[in-house]
């Protein structure tokens, strides 16, 4: 006997098909809408249609008359139970019905428990409110004028709109760094609000069992095990009486991390009536309330030499809240990993300032398909590096060659403290020039001039880091950063392996096999994952920043590796010979020098039930919780190219070449399919997705006929290549990948077309960069601004 052969047991590197795909494309996904529980009651949410204003009275006295209603609850009735507000996991609050004041649209203010979805809707509607409208804030420089409406007066202390400042750098060195340039580029951006829309919205069934105390709760998060931490604390249950599953999920990408007020009235609603309860939320519900990603703005310059070096890159970063500061961001980073910003160049000094003001418009913030504002921070270092080049005069893809870390500078602290550990940055940026065929585009781009057709060309590289913790600097709400899994081989060789991430789509039961398979020899088809189920599950912080692979891949192959050791022990007795004597080749163990005399970790395994030697504590089980030394740092370069139309500033896609670093790729084909996901999302978001409110902080785009979702047809595709710089730290050498494309992907579009825009003068036309800002900017030749109108008269 010999070893496996890896690819064909489905081990690492393998493109194995996607397991859960054989459920989900039939149609037999298992998600919170399809549980039905006995006596099952239904709730709905009655919102807010005003931004900003105060509650005169609510009369409910209608809806407890309609046939089927069986409660309704008000911001009132929760406050008699200390439940009207509830802390968020950015050490914030926020209402969870609301009592003194509505603060966006789209709030939570009464909810309806019924037999029947379609009662309590009806009994939403036969609810009467009485506002009193105060005037809205729909963006920080209002948020930030003296005179200003304070949005959070619920606050103690709290006289303005500020919710948070930060600063991180080195305030002198960079100021000095700016004395010394030759030229001083400035650029102002605004990252526009954006919404991941997941197919599947967000719903709970609490599941409040009188008899035993104890509460189950079947809903749609990225994190059952915070959610149960959250849980107990606010609805002040022991932790070990609540049990969180989240079963299939239909795309999270950052909205399902979030703890939602339609949680929380949904268990008190179960526990009051001790009948399983049961919210599903609609689209527009959605759409207007839930986790809304970026709203950033940026006012940057950055210090250069004539030559095109990066002396140094100031950043104020202000923040559009909304009304509560809801995200999760590890504690210490107020305003995420924006200052991951400039990781993979050469940049000696830098200061980024940020702060966050509360609007009247819905929690923002969230990390929508991204680490914590890492998308911000790679899109506005993208664009700041294209401005520079054009107000140098130098080639977009030169400029870049010039900054970019080399292969030798690896382990590298960058200005903001993080340790960049490893990449191959200027091989992904020739493959990716010579994949496009730079040089020649470059060429017919002139040409094309000549004859009035405007060709661009965008590139964008990126790095980002993934797979938060490490403890010593990351923690949610104090609960340090890192994650588990707990491997059990049953004794005919199948297994069953739990860790603490969630899968929402990303195909973790299909990798994390992969990895059992690579670690041990057991084919990936005879190991089952399970995830998502805090009675079963090991502790862990759920799925969000790409941190599945860098944590939980990482616990996967550490506790295999825990399970292999026990199971040379077992091969030594069934080979009769000491442990030292055992070799290991994928699949099977053998005897040193005598390689015939072996015996398969199958075999091991039914020996762990079976056949123990004296003293072995029997079966072949363990868990492993995983502290990553580091984070994982995959790079990622993209180049688009475009043709703008003059006439109506419509532009159409030509090519996308992506080339990814994200280590070794456990499974290939998954791996493409991330990629192909993100760089579908970043077109989308450069390119037609509009969300902003009006003066009254009325929700534009509230619907999908407004923010739109890109379908096949308008998608580009998508040429792939890939580079391999495995993880020096990562058991397996994986680096984090399912965000890359989302991050560094928007940069590439909107540089595009601005480079298509180059002769006019126009250095920024912010995203979404619709036709009409385009065909704007080229009448006047002036840069358009993605900011909210304001009223005149306020
Ligand atoms: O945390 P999340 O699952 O969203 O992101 P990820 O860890 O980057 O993984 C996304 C998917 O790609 C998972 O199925 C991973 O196992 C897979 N992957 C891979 O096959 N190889 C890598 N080097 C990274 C991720």
């Amino acid at each position: 006997m010999t070893a496996l052969d890896e690819t064909a047991i489905g081990g690492l590197g393998a493109s194995r098909r996607r397991v859960e795909d054989a459920r989900f494309v039939r149609g037999r996904g298992h998600y919170v809408d399809d549980i039905h529980l006995p006596g099952m009651l239904h709730m709905e949410i009655l919102r807010s249609p005003l931004a900003h204003a105060r509650i005169v009275s609510i009369d409910t006295s209608k809806a407890w008359e309609i046939p089927g209603v069986r409660l309704v609850l008000t911001g009132e009735m929760m406050a008699q139970r200390n439940l009207a507000w509830m802390p968020t996991l950015s050490y914030d609050t926020q209402a969870v019905l609301a009592t003194d004041k509505v603060r966006f649209q789209g709030q939570e203010v009464c909810v309806v428990v019924a037999d029947d979805p379609y009662i309590a809707k009806d009994g939403c509607e036969a609810i009467v409110v009485e506002y009193e409208a105060l005037p809205a804030i729909v963006n920080p420089e209002q948020a930030a004028a003296p005179d200003a409406p304070v949005i959070r007066d619920d606050k103690e202390g709290q006289t303005d709109n500020t919710c948070y400042r930060w600063a991180v750098g080195d305030a002198a060195a960079t100021e000095r760094a700016f004395a010394q340039a030759d030229v001083v580029s400035s650029l102002k951006l605004h990252y526009p609000r954006s919404h991941p829309s997941p197919i599947e919205c967000c719903g709970s069934i609490a599941d409040y069992d009188a008899g035993t105390g104890k509460l189950t709760v079947y809903m749609t998060t990225q994190a059952p095990h915070i959610i149960r931490a959250a849980v107990a604390l606010v609805a002040e249950l022991p932790e070990h009486m609540i049990r969180i599953v989240s079963p299939d999920i239909g795309g999270g990408f950052g909205n399902k991390v979030p703890i939602y007020p339609g949680y929380v009235a949904g268990i008190l609603a179960s526990i009051l009536l001790g009948k399983p309860v049961k919210w599903i939320e609609d689209k527009s519900g959605n759409l207007s309330s839930t986790g809304f990603g970026r709203d950033m703005y940026l006012d940057a310059q950055m210090a250069l030499r004539s030559d095109g070096k990066i002396l140094a890159v100031r950043m104020h970063a202000v923040t559009d809240q909304g009304a509560f500061f809801a995200d999760a961001q590890p504690s210490k980073f107020k305003v995420g990993l924006l200052h991951s910003a400039f990781a993979c160049y050469d940049v000696p000094v830098g200061l980024i300032t940020a702060e966050g003001q509360y609007t009247n418009k819905a929690p923002g913030g969230v990390a929508y398909r991204c680490s914590f504002r890492v998308t911000e921070a790679m899109f506005f270092q993208e664009r700041m590096v294209a401005a520079a080049a054009a107000d140098l005069g130098i080639d977009a893809a030169e400029i870049r060659r010039r900054n970019l870390l080399t292969d030798d500078r690896f382990p590298h602290r960058t200005a903001f403290g993080f340790l960049v550990d490893s990449g191959q940055y200027h091989k992904c940026l020739d493959l990716g020039l010579d994949a496009i065929g730079y040089e020649e585009f470059k060429r017919d781009q002139v040409a094309a001039r000549e004859r009035g057709r405007l060709l661009g060309i965008g590139i964008s590289t990126m790095t980002e880091p993934l797979g938060a913790g490490n403890s010593r600097e990351y923690d949610i709400l104090g609960i340090k950063m890192f994650d588990s899994a707990e491997l059990r081989v049953h004794m005919t060789g199948k297994a069953i392996l739990r860790t603490g991430a969630k899968t929402q789509g990303q195909g973790h039961e299909t990798t994390w096999a992969q990895i059992v398979s690579h670690e041990l020899g057991i084919p990936a088809d005879d190991v089952i994952v399970e995830e998502g189920d805090t009675d079963t599950a090991p502790f862990g912080m759920g799925t969000y920043a790409s941190r599945s692979t860098p944590v939980a891949g990482a616990a996967v192959a550490m506790v295999a590796r825990k399970v292999r050791a026990k199971a040379r022990k077992l091969a030594a007795h069934l080979l009769e010979v000491s442990e030292e004597d055992v070799e290991w080749e994928l699949g099977r163990f053998y005897v040193r020098g005598a390689p015939e005399r072996g015996a398969t970790i199958q075999e091991c395994a039914a020996a762990a039930y079976s056949n123990m030697p004296d003293g072995m504590e029997p079966g072949l089980e363990n868990n492993a919780y995983y502290d990553p030394p580091n984070l994982t740092w995959p790079f990622a370069v993209y180049i688009v190219t475009v043709e703008v139309d003059p006439e109506t500033g419509v532009w159409d896609v030509l090519r996308v070449v992506a080339v990814d670093d994200c280590g070794v790729r456990i499974n290939p084909m998954i791996v493409e399919g991330q990629i192909m996901g993100g760089l579908t999302e970043a077109y989308a978001m450069a390119n037609m997705q509009f969300q902003t409110y009006d003066a009254d902080g009325n929700q534009v785009g509230s619907n999908y006929m407004d923010y739109l979702l890109p379908t096949a047809w308008e998608t580009p595709g998508f040429e792939l290549h890939e580079v391999v710089t495995p993880c020096p730290h990562h058991p397996i050498g994986a680096k984090g990948v399912g965000e890359c494309a989302a991050v560094g992907g928007p940069a590439a579009f909107v540089n595009a077309v601005h480079d298509a825009l180059a002769s006019t003068g126009v250095r920024n036309i912010d995203m979404p960069v619709l036709p009409d800002r385009v065909w704007q900017a080229l009448q006047d030749g002036r840069d358009v601004s993605g900011a909210p109108p304001v009223r005149s008269d306020s």
